[in-house]
């Protein structure tokens, strides 16, 4: 438990996360990975495609960063991607104005459009947070960073505000290529960017953020989801449903007026936050977006979000948006290309589709909010396979053959999984250390090894220490690392 301070203190010091360009002052909205943040988040990348990726016909696919003007205006995104801005006439300074709303009235406005803030702004008196002047008018801003392209400026384009639009355009050749099959899914992780009005609370709101997305394409009249929505009908989520009060535990048949593809994936995005990044139930919820807050695009929209106590409360981490057919159509109409597909019986559809959207720096902060542990001893728990190190390999001393041992036994595990060698410091020291960084587990070689090849194995939540065979050390430590093992058992 951390407050955000605390918790970017802790990330910056130990070699996760901090501010980008700093040296200069920095520059709001963009931060840098440091050596331990870029293990977490290749891990959480590769964890990602194994859960998601495991479906006949899914493949990653990637596409550029700049997008030309037409893709992005046949989108819809350069009409409508935009939020409400408003000026201080005294200060200057600008403010997303459902934050400022939001602040005063502890209520969400973000289904605000610029002439009902304005109302609402006016009636409750809203004045600068910052310096307390007069607020101007609000206005709409279109947060795409624009580029020109090619040396004369003449071609304009825009950083992705999103990783999907690449995939919908590649959608019919990659459907030609996979001979023509429904339910195709297509995925990329990669930058988005978004001119954010005002960034704030960390890696939460940035100007460039890495996006891992899911598009599933299918032919919305089929059952080709029927039978795996049957396998998890009778599992109960917390759910809370829009224009509802609190959150309940509701059973997928309950919630029959979402169609069943929708539901069996809101059981796999719940998997994936509560199996995988192991959130606790009691921080995990799925909350509905009414019509007025979903985007343009989307027809049934659920966030998942996870309470994070260092950004004060419930934070959105991803989304399972259905999108219909709005994107390919869109872009079949703009492009003149066609989009539609046959399907069994001979009939032409455009096909529909589901979106899996999950925001990658948000993801990896709620690992350090919800994993991060003060009090006798600091460390963060984070789940073992997205942990930077796997295991630390440590020397109980520097010499009588023991020093050579243990690099000998970090050599062999490392081609195994990310380990660490660490010879300095007393043996307490080393421990916190590896505590402080999330590392499993702790292998000690000492004066035992070298008479009867065996290794002391520490797991760091229990601080519980075991005897372990080097010949067995590998896969003991994989069983556990995949938690297909409890530690200590045989
Ligand atoms: N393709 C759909 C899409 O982009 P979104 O809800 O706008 O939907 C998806 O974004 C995810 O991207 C969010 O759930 C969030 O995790 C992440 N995200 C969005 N804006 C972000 C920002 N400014 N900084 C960090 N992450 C962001």
């Amino acid at each position: 438990m951390a407050d955000k301070d605390e918790l970017e203190s802790v990330c910056k010091r130990r070699g996760f996360v901090w501010p980008s360009s700093e040296i200069y002052g920095g520059e709001a909205g963009f931060y840098d990975y440091g050596h331990l943040g870029a293990r977490i988040r290749d891990n959480w990348e590769h964890i990602w495609k194994d859960f998601f990726l495991d479906m006949d016909n899914y493949h990653m696919i990637y596409t550029p960063n700049i997008l030309p003007y037409r893709v992005l205006k046949a989108s819809g995104h350069v009409d409508q991607f935009s939020d409400v801005l408003v000026r201080c006439k005294k200060c200057g300074n600008s403010h997303r104005g459902d934050h400022v709303l939001e602040d005063i009235t502890g209520e969400s406005a973000e289904w605000m459009d610029k002439d009902e803030m304005a109302s609402c702004m006016a009636e409750k008196g809203i004045r600068c947070p910052d310096c307390g002047g007069e607020l101007d008018q609000p206005m709409d801003f279109n947060m795409m960073f624009g580029v020109d392209i090619g040396p004369t400026g003449e071609r304009k384009g825009f950083l992705r505000p999103e990783t999907a639009q690449g995939t919908y355009m590649n959608f019919h050749r990659e459907f030609i290529a996979l001979r023509r099959k429904l339910p195709m899914g297509l995925a990329t992780i990669g930058s988005a960017f978004r001119n954010e009005i005002s960034p704030r609370q960390g890696v939460y709101r940035l100007r460039e953020f890495r996006q891992a997305e899911l598009q599933i394409f299918f032919n919305p009249q089929s059952d080709d989801f029927d039978e795996h929505y049957e396998s998890v009908k009778d599992r109960i989520l917390p759910v809370l449903r829009a224009n509802s009060e609190g959150i309940r535990e509701m059973t997928m048949e309950e919630m029959d007026d979402l169609p069943k593809f929708y539901r069996y994936h809101m059981v796999r995005m719940y998997q994936f936050f509560a199996d995988v990044m192991e959130i606790p139930r009691d921080k995990l919820r799925l909350r509905e977006l009414s019509p007025e807050e979903r985007a343009f695009y989307n027809r049934i929209h659920f966030d998942v979000e996870v309470d994070m106590e260092s950004l004060g409360g419930w934070k959105e981490l991803a989304g399972l948006h259905y999108r219909g057919d709005y994107d390919l159509t869109q872009h079949q109409k703009a492009s003149g290309q066609k989009m539609s597909v046959s399907v069994e019986g001979g009939e032409r559809i455009v096909p529909h589709v589901l979106e899996l959207s999950f925001g990658e720096d948000r993801n990896i902060w709620a690992l350090m909010d919800v994993g991060y542990r003060t009090g006798e001893r600091d460390w963060i728990s984070i789940p073992y396979p997205m942990a930077p190190y796997q295991a630390a390999v440590f020397p109980l001393v520097r010499k009588d053959g023991l020093l050579e041992k243990s690099r000998k036994v970090y050599e062999d595990l490392k081609r195994d999984m990310n380990a660490f060698w660490d010879k300095s410091g007393s043996i307490g020291k080393r421990y916190a250390r590896q505590d402080e960084i999330g590392t499993p587990f702790c292998i000690t070689v000492d004066y035992d090894t070298m008479e009867d090849d065996t290794v002391t194995l520490r797991e760091i939540s229990s601080t519980e220490q075991i005897r372990v065979p080097l010949s067995d050390l590998k896969q003991e430590l994989r069983g556990y690392v995949k938690r297909e093992k409890r530690f200590g058992t045989a």
